[in-house]
């Protein structure tokens, strides 16, 4: 059976260039790198200048993306961004990097759904592409979290970073297996009960101010190891797979230590892991795009690879999807 297939056709990644190491924060809140390291893995993080904003870092992941693609601009339908921290209320940060590529035909939106956003940007771009209304897309994660930190909790401030991370798929038809190449299902969940656990206490209809992060964080990791590897297996059953397929886990990057918990309830081979934690901290929605371009970039994922991620965050909201590369 033929059926439309969403090929990731490109990949690209951006940094701010200030890097922020575990020494310097504890020289601006109670904490040291020994703490740090020990229960995240996170040496160091990537912190937007002033006047550098979501948009800015997520063009420079998508002109990237486009170029491995060998697309054009004009290529695209399709634009989405998923992040928490837009430049603005409104419009969505997505219709300015559509400007900022030089597009001006295609559809250009916003997703929240915070560190899961990438994976249900995914979904989206999938299942518009797969229903024949994109031919081209762009997803990307991207956000300057720096800006909704509060640098005064050291529960939280020593988390996160700022970054932005891209992915063209491209319409291509298979035959409707799992040999298939690109994306071969997508799988999303959400539970608002567990509003609490993890938000951000402001809001444009609630304080009219953007707020600060609050996280209850032995609870979300609790939630996390146990939901994280519950979908991991939802996207590998769907597909007759078994963890063994999978070639690389890309997972969300929060902590080291819920990609370690992840991995052994898979029984899976450390080897088998794309982390960049240490180097990115929690970049939020980019975290999955930035650790996919980089493993796609320096060879280690390579065309027939099968891909697992996996992501979850505020909400609560999870998702996971399988990409064969
Ligand atoms: O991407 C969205 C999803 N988010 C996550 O996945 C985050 C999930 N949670 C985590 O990663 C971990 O829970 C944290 C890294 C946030 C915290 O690690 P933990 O082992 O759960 O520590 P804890 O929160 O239970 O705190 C242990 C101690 C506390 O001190 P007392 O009460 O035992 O005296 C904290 O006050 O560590 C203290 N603490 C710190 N100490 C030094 C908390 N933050 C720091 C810090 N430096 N930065």
């Amino acid at each position: 059976m033929s059926v439309r297939r969403s090929v990731v056709a490109g990949w690209g990644g951006y940094l701010p260039r200030r890097v922020v190491t575990n020494e310097e924060l504890a020289r601006r809140v109670d904490t040291s790198d020994a703490w740090i390291v020990e229960r995240t893995g996170i040496r160091e993080r990537r912190l937007a200048e002033d006047g550098e904003l979501t948009s800015d870092l997520a063009v420079h992941a998508a002109r990237e993306a486009l170029r491995v693609a060998g697309m054009a601009p004009d290529q695209i339908d399709l634009v989405i961004v998923a992040t928490t921290t837009p430049d603005e209320t409104f419009p969505a940060t997505a219709t300015k990097v559509q400007h900022g590529l030089g597009m001006t035909r295609g559809a250009a939106f916003d997703i929240q759904a915070v560190c899961a956003g990438f994976v249900f940007a995914l979904a989206t771009a999938d299942n518009f592409i797969r229903a024949g209304q994109a031919n081209g897309a762009l997803v990307i994660g991207a956000e300057t979290f720096s800006r909704i930190l509060d640098w005064a909790d050291r529960g939280t401030c020593v988390l996160f970073g700022d970054g932005a991370g891209a992915v063209v798929l491209r319409a291509e038809p298979g035959d409707g297996t799992n040999r298939d190449r690109g994306v071969l299902s997508t799988h999303l969940h959400s539970d608002g009960r567990h509003h609490d656990l993890l938000y951000v206490d402001g809001g444009v209809s609630s304080t009219g101010r953007s707020g600060h992060v609050r996280m209850a964080g032995r609870e979300v990791f609790r939630h996390a190891v146990a939901n994280l590897s519950a979908v991991l297996n939802e996207a590998l059953a769907a597909n007759g797979f078994v963890a063994d397929d999978i070639d690389w886990l890309v997972p969300h990057q929060a902590n080291r230590r819920i990609l370690d918990a992840t991995l052994r309830k898979l029984a899976l081979p450390e080897r088998k892991l794309v982390s960049t934690v240490d180097h990115h901290a929690n970049t939020s929605a980019a975290s999955i795009p930035l650790a996919l371009a980089e493993a796609a970039s320096d060879g280690r994922i390579q065309r027939g690879h099968l891909v697992m991620i996996e992501a979850i965050g505020g909400g609560l909201s999870w998702g996971a999807s399988a990409i064969r590369w």
